[in-house]
């Protein structure tokens, strides 16, 4: 199983990064498993247009590193949307890469491509944020909840962690990233 994390964090060493460094090492724990780190910060990615050039096509007109973005996300068996909470909702980032994949929306619904079809391919959000609230989370799940839908994957367990602000803040709580691991394993194990 390949596990691609898309990392939305301007933040390369932050929270989100480490908690995916941690997921992705309970997944290596897991014989067959191999994991890929794509952090949105170091590439181009241009925001949907809303051109509709997708729509005949189910290709975007836009080329820029997203075109190397969806070939990765095609081939990946397992995927892991990895951003903090920005305003209630992910970041810029990220949203940009979930934007761009209206080509893979116009594909399956307008053209009616299913991809990789009986296959249980499986998306998860990974998110932490400064504050505590109950509502925290919801933007983003309903967020990669539809972004799952378009992408044909099933929404998998998400991993979620409140009350992380400085870059630093996730490592000083004690067992945590063992915590992160071991959610790794467990998802590399079909658990
Ligand atoms: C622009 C911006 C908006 C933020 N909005 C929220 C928010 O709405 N709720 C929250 O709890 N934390 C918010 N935060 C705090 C981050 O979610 C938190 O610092 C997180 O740990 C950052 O993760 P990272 O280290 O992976 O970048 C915000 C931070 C920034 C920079």
């Amino acid at each position: 199983m390949h596990n691609l994390f898309i990392l939305g964090s301007p933040r390369r060493n932050g929270n989100s990064a480490k908690m995916a460094k941690a997921v992705a090492n309970g997944c290596l724990q897991k014989p067959g498993n191999s994991v890929e780190f794509v952090h949105i910060c170091d590439l181009t990615i241009s925001p949907c247009l809303a051109c509709g050039g997708c729509s005949s096509t189910g290709n975007c007109v836009i080329d820029d590193d997203m075109i190397q973005l969806y070939t990765k996300t095609d081939a990946a068996d397992r995927l892991f949307f990895v951003s903090p909470v920005y305003f209630y909702t992910m970041t810029a980032q990220i949203k940009a890469y979930i934007d761009r994949c209206q080509a893979k929306w116009s594909r399956k619904y307008l053209l009616k491509k299913v991809h990789r079809p009986n296959e249980q391919r499986t998306g998860h959000l990974l998110s932490c944020g400064a504050t505590k609230g109950d509502k925290l989370f919801d933007a983003s799940i309903l967020t990669v909840k539809s972004l799952c839908d378009t992408l044909d994957l099933e929404y998998g367990l998400p991993l979620l962690i409140r009350n992380v602000e400085s870059a630093d803040a996730l490592k000083k709580i004690p067992n945590k990233l063992a915590d992160c691991e071991l959610f790794g394993s467990r998802i590399a194990s079909g658990n």
